[in-house]
């Protein structure tokens, strides 16, 4: 289904900037903590540029990474080109969600970052992706807030297609990509992962007072880390975290239990 092939640019855009950034930092912060500081295997599914790839591989995990598009992987070969040092904890493969070429392995850790939204359901992924998590193992999956939606569009202004979609209540809308997008609430994407025998984990909001502002937004640092620490505070609690852009969900398979 993927358009990326053909969004490529924009979503680097998007990506490298402050807003992009805050994101990246939220989810890795989250994840670099639930890990066990020993080197673990990590799949992260839709790798896009492989931002958070080479943050794990960084802190010293074995990654491997897949993604559909020809262009995000070639994005993400780009960038690991300019990182000799972790070539050897980085493995890229050409691979969506259907055709995930694992059979019988299974990782410390499975990453999902920002791909549930470009598909028609969140089921079938979330029980594929659980049932390659190891025991002890985590579930990461990073979605698009559905409880949010309307937001976005209310605080830039745009009134009218605020209420259209708060009025018809749907789950999509137009992302940062210019793609339409589905949300997934954070309770439902918690009971599907329960569902596969995960334990699902505190879920926090990413990105709840800094998602309307302009890719081009450009805090000084002392501006950025201030903005940081805030999202970090507001993203466990409610009712800030129930209407943030996306929710980052975390799941662990329970100890000595089977798949
Ligand atoms: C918004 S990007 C997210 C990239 C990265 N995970 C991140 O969080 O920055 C979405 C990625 O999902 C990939 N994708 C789209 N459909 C997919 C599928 N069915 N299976 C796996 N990846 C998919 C796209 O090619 C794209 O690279």
């Amino acid at each position: 289904m993927t358009g990326f092939d053909a969004v490529g640019v924009a979503y680097a855009a998007h990506s490298g900037g402050a807003r992009g950034r805050l994101r990246h930092d939220l989810v890795a912060a989250r994840l670099l903590a639930e890990l066990p500081e020993r080197p673990s295997r990590i799949l992260d599914v839709g790798c896009g540029d492989g931002e958070m790839t080479l943050r794990l591989a960084a802190a010293g995990h074995d990654v491997t990474a897949v993604d559909p598009s020809t262009r995000m992987l070639a994005a993400a070969t780009a960038r690991l080109a300019m990182r000799p040092e972790l070539a050897d904890r980085v493995r890229l493969l050409k691979a969506g969600l259907d055709s995930l070429p694992f059979h019988g392995d299974v990782f410390d850790a499975v990453c999902c970052h920002g791909v549930l939204m470009y598909l028609d359901g969140p089921g079938a992924a979330v029980a594929r992706l659980s049932g390659l998590v190891a025991p002890s193992g985590l579930l990461s999956v990073l979605a698009k807030n559905r409880r949010a939606i309307g937001m976005r569009e209310a605080l830039r202004g745009d009134s009218g297609t605020a209420r259209s979609l708060i009025e018809s209540g749907t789950d999509t809308s137009v992302g940062n990509l210019d793609l339409p997008t589905r949300g997934d609430t954070a309770q439902a994407l918690d009971r599907l992962a329960a569902e596969s025998g995960l334990t699902p984990l505190p879920w926090q909001g990413v990105r709840v007072f800094h998602d309307h502002l302009d890719d081009d937004w450009a805090p000084d640092p002392e501006g950025y880390e201030a903005a940081l620490r805030l999202e970090w505070t507001a993203s466990w609690k409610s009712p800030y975290r129930d209407v943030a852009h996306l929710v980052h969900t975390l799941a662990r398979r329970p100890e000595g239990s089977r798949r």
